[in-house]
């Protein structure tokens, strides 16, 4: 019998697949919650999932009955009827799915004084006369500038379109949003003020919006990258992006859906509408800074990886198809390099590292993972291609942060205990539960310091092409050889980046008084695992700080604060970057940083501390 790979997205779980079993029954098999409130008869259509690659089979008359003849050519199907005929990648939409992903925004709450780009006014303006004749928009600026001493001198000409009728309409009394000398946008008087933050990552997204009177965030909101269909790491979204210009416009367009239907959802929880939204700040890296703008990307695919633009943009919200009123600006944060985007600035704006007197290493890991190091306020930074092993990529039962993986994981004699997101039985293993099982499988001697894993322990069997340790056994989870390998790759890339920036300081390891690790995954790893495996440097633990999402707390801060804008801007212009790769001794730290254990690379050479 013919069996094919499902790569079930977004929760990054590959799973062997026969043509005779639904894909609703290969996804119940593996643990993989769809919604199936009819047990899979096929009429309650909760299982709608879409094929974005690979085979699609011939629709069944049911789902020919559920999906318009688009829906059905774009791949969507119903999974408890859908077979599968070949490879393919499946996504399952967030409504299909029992469990949601755990999708961190949380992070640093820094207050500052609010005083964003954009102000509200309440104006009265005299009605026009036979006496008085002036134009409506200069009757608007006139009034504007008497009453609150301004010099607003432009007015959005998409307010132009609808100014007279709504001068009328609302008995010429309204609400005026200004931004430098530009009237951005007329509301209701009285409407309220909300600015939008976005951390726009490879994989996850994560929203706030905020009362721009007050600087309070109203609501987060954290949602899948609905481009990982495409594609998990930032390449293979480049390559997708490449394909055509029909491609690189659909990866943007579906970006800009979610982002509106973000917004939209935030506005109606707190009884405003999108309209409401006077001022957008996004973040992200440069990769996906050009996605969203739908800049070519080809030259940051290819050495020497260089980005369209670094310094900051701002852009008309109509510009985007985003559905703030039209005249709204969005503001890009600036790129450092091709790849250390506005993301690393942000989360440099948001843990003060330029401020810090300490030498000190910030450390966003990810698919890619960004580092800087600040030394008496001189700040270099590197990019480090970790790879999506930490999201489960390439790791035969790695997925994402969702219900079923497991997350934390302990070796004690022959036992393993495992811990899992909601507590539920296993379906693979995330970052935190690979990083966790590296650790105790060299601390229990089942791996060696090169990452061999020995044949002389109870649960270390021989699998078809390779040895495996057996994590569970129903449904059977184990971790293989060749995972090993991949975990030891992405850790090296890490260790070699800290390394590199450590030399070009002229530092070592003990100069380093705090290490702030940002992001989603980094919030949820065991430091001392991370140190086990020789990816961090052996510091004491109280010198690690895990701050959650620092890009969004720095889109946040920049939303609210012009002056903070401005640091970000100096921030990003006076980074030195390191590309890694050009770095004396490179081939060499990174074969030494491949190793696992508790060492100190000297002169790039491993030195054990036990
Ligand atoms: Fe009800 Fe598929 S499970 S329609």
């Amino acid at each position: 019998m013919a069996k094919y790979t499902i790569d079930f997205q977004p929760v990054g779980r590959r799973v062997e697949c026969s043509e005779q079993e639904t894909v609703l029954d290969c996804a119940r098999r593996s643990g993989i919650g769809i919604n199936s409130i009819c047990g899979g008869v096929g009429t309650c259509n909760a299982c709608r999932v879409q094929i974005v690659s690979g085979k699609i089979s011939k629709p069944t008359d049911i789902e020919s009955g559920v999906f318009s003849p688009e829906e059905l050519k774009a791949g969507w199907r119903l999974a408890c009827q859908t077979h599968i005929p070949g490879d393919c990648r499946i996504y399952i939409p967030p409504e299909s799915m029992t469990t949601p992903q755990r999708l961190q925004v949380e992070g640093l709450e820094i207050s500052v004084i609010p005083k964003p780009t954009v102000a509200t006014y309440d104006v009265q303006i005299d009605a026009p006369s036979l006496s008085d004749l002036r134009a409506d928009a200069e009757r608007l600026l006139k009034s504007l500038n008497h009453q609150y001493n301004l010099r607003c001198r432009q007015i959005d000409q998409s307010v132009l379109h609808t100014l007279s009728p709504q001068l009328r309409s609302e008995q010429w009394h309204c609400q005026v949003a200004v931004r430098g000398n530009e009237i951005i946008y007329v509301n209701k008087a009285g409407s309220r003020c909300l600015g939008l933050a976005v951390d726009i990552g490879t994989t996850k997204i994560a929203g706030y919006l905020l009362d721009l009177s007050n600087g309070k965030v109203l609501v987060s909101r954290g949602l899948m990258n609905p481009q990982i269909s495409y594609g998990e790491d930032v390449i293979s979204r480049l390559t997708q992006s490449m394909i055509s210009e029909e491609s690189g416009k659909q990866l943007q367009s579906l970006l800009v859906e979610s982002l509106n239907q973000m917004a939209a959802g935030m506005c109606s929880e707190v009884g405003a509408k999108v309209t409401d939204i006077v001022e957008a700040v996004a973040v992200g890296n440069t990769a996906m800074h050009h996605l969203f703008l739908g800049l070519p990307v080809r030259q940051l695919a290819v050495s020497p990886f260089v980005p369209v633009i670094t310094s900051a943009l701002d852009i008309k919200a109509r510009e985007l198809n985003l559905k703030f009123a039209p005249g709204v600006y969005v503001h890009l944060l600036p790129n450092i390099a091709g790849f250390v985007g506005a993301d690393h600035v942000a989360a440099l704006l948001s843990t003060g590292m330029r401020e810090t007197k300490d030498t000190s290493l910030l450390i966003d890991i990810g698919t890619n993972t960004e580092i800087s190091l600040v030394k008496k306020g001189r700040i270099t930074a590197v990019s480090c291609a970790s790879g999506p092993a930490f999201e489960g990529g390439h790791i035969k039962y790695g997925m994402r942060a969702a219900s079923g993986a497991i997350e934390r994981l302990r070796i004690e004699g022959n036992a393993v205990h495992l811990q899992t997101i909601d507590n539920v039985p296993p379906v693979g293993i995330c970052g935190s539960g690979i990083l966790d099982a590296m650790a105790q499988l060299y601390l229990a001697g089942i791996i060696d310091k090169t990452g061999k894993m020995t044949d002389n322990y109870p649960r270390v069997r021989n699998g078809q092409k390779q040895r495996e340790f057996v994590l569970a056994e129903n449904p059977e989870i184990v971790v293989t050889q060749q995972d090993i390998r991949e975990l030891q790759l992405a850790k090296a890339a890490i260790r070699t980046g800290i390394q590199a920036l450590l030399n070009a300081h002229h530092c070592t390891d003990d100069d380093v008084r705090q290490v702030i690790i940002a992001g989603a995954f980094g919030s949820y790893i065991d430091v001392s695992s991370a140190i086990a495996i020789g990816m961090l440097p052996s510091l004491p633990l109280d010198r690690f700080h895990q701050v959650g999402n620092a890009a969004g707390a720095g889109a946040k801060l920049s939303l609210i604060s012009l002056s903070q804008r401005n640091l970000a801007q100096k921030i990003a212009e006076n980074v030195h970057y390191l590309e890694l790769a050009g770095t004396p001794d490179f081939m060499r730290l990174f074969t030494e940083a491949n190793y696992l254990g508790r060492y100190r690379l000297e002169d790039s050479r491993r030195r054990y501390l036990d």
